[in-house]
């Protein structure tokens, strides 16, 4: 399942975020690379205690903490602080499996990776190919989302990053701990949650939008780690 969250930053904040990428001091990627990745991975990246990636990391963490969207898709538990890669031309990440569990250097913050989230910095029309390619079991998605917005998918899922032929494609990637870390029943909560939203615009007086809601919050319950 890949879900997009849009405009997770507004276009001041986007401003902001893209100055203070730019000037700062990038590093070869594969710094957080495990050995499968290593080998399939040729990009940038900024050092995960670089004040750049804390500012901006910060400032995600923040806007995401407010998204309602990404809370009811994502149902985070815990949420790795941002990473940001580049990818300028000839540079890709081969296919890979990011890796189970993640060990924050700086805090010790150390998570099961659930969910795989990339939020894109550049506009889509100022690079050629940095597509990101999930798959599924229904088949292979390519992403490239406008900047600001932020795509899903699960961490368990095959992906990677097309070669970029013009321009320079700016993203922060980072992970997500979920209450429910079984992807079929998080998506079930999730289907579930936006059919209710529906209801409840559609129906606002309906007796069943109480009922659905209740239904939902006891699989909650049922399911969820906390
Ligand atoms: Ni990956």
């Amino acid at each position: 399942m890949l879900i997009t969250i849009p405009d997770v930053l507004d276009t001041a904040t986007l401003t902001h975020c893209r100055n203070r990428l730019a000037s700062a001091e990038w590093v070869d990627g594969n710094v957080t690379s495990g050995h499968q990745s290593a080998r399939a991975k040729r990009n940038r990246q900024l050092p995960e205690d670089s004040a750049a990636a804390r500012e901006v990391g910060g400032i995600i963490l923040q806007a995401l903490s407010a998204n309602t969207r990404f809370i009811a898709a994502a149902l985070p538990q815990h949420v790795f602080p941002p990473l940001f890669n580049g990818y300028g031309i000839g540079e890709r990440f081969g296919t890979h499996i990011d890796n189970a569990v993640r060990q924050h250097a700086a805090s010790g913050t150390r998570i099961r990776t659930d969910l795989s989230a990339t939020l894109f910095f550049a506009d889509p029309g100022s690079y050629d190919g940095g597509e990101l390619v999930v798959e599924d079991t229904f088949g292979s998605h390519s992403v490239k989302l406008p900047a600001g917005h932020l795509v899903l998918y699960p961490s368990s899922s095959r992906h990677h990053v097309t070669e970029v032929t013009r321009g320079e494609r700016v993203a922060s990637f980072f992970w997500i701990q979920s209450m429910v870390r079984d992807d079929g029943q998080r998506q079930l909560l999730w289907d579930l949650d936006q059919a209710i939203q529906q209801v409840s615009v559609d129906r606002p007086d309906a007796p069943s939008v109480v009922q659905l809601t209740g239904v939902y919050h006891n699989l909650l319950r049922r399911w969820a780690d906390v």
